[in-house]
């Protein structure tokens, strides 16, 4: 049986189905839901109200994080902040030890929370989105 790692944040298990919830606030958050994890990926998931999906690269002992999302009725209540902790700790656990991520410039919401978990801009992707918007870059160092 698998077990909470803190905080009633688990990860999916490899082969573990996707939650129908994980599909709906993925849609709901971001207009187009991915499909389940691949080998390289990892998701972690706060039930039916959050959850945040990985690029994991164990040989360079780093993560790129890809997705982070808590369902509309639950934000600003310090679940996506609770969310990302676990992950961080759980990632240093494996042997992680570099964290990357890239975010829209007027996503200010999740850019208080990265820089509340201790993440540092580190770079800036002009019009990097479709729309021509700017990617600022941040990372993590956990050990
Ligand atoms: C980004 C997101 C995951 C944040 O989740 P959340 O549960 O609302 O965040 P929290 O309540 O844990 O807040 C974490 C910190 O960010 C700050 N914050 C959260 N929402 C904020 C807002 N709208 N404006 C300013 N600061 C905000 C909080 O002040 C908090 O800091 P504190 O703990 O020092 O007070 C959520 O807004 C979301 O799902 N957004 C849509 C998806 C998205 O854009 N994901 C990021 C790109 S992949």
């Amino acid at each position: 049986m698998r077990e909470s790692l803190e905080a009633g944040v688990w990860r999916l298990e490899v082969g573990e189905p996707l939650p129908e919830w994980v599909v709906r606030l993925d849609r709901t958050a971001f207009g187009s839901p991915w499909k389940a994890p691949s080998d390289q990926e990892g998701l972690w998931l706060l039930p039916e109200r959050g959850f945040a999906r990985w690029t994991l690269i164990p040989a360079a002992a780093e993560a790129e994080l890809l997705r982070i999302a808590v369902d509309p009725a639950h934000r600003g209540s310090g679940l996506g902040r609770t969310l990302l902790e676990a992950c961080q700790r759980d990632l240093a656990a494996q042997g992680i030890d570099h964290l990357f991520l890239e975010v829209r410039v007027s996503n200010a919401s999740a850019i208080a929370l990265y820089r509340t978990c201790g993440w540092k801009p580190c770079g800036l992707r002009r019009s990097y989105y479709a729309d021509g918007e700017d990617a600022a870059l941040y990372a993590l160092k956990l050990s």
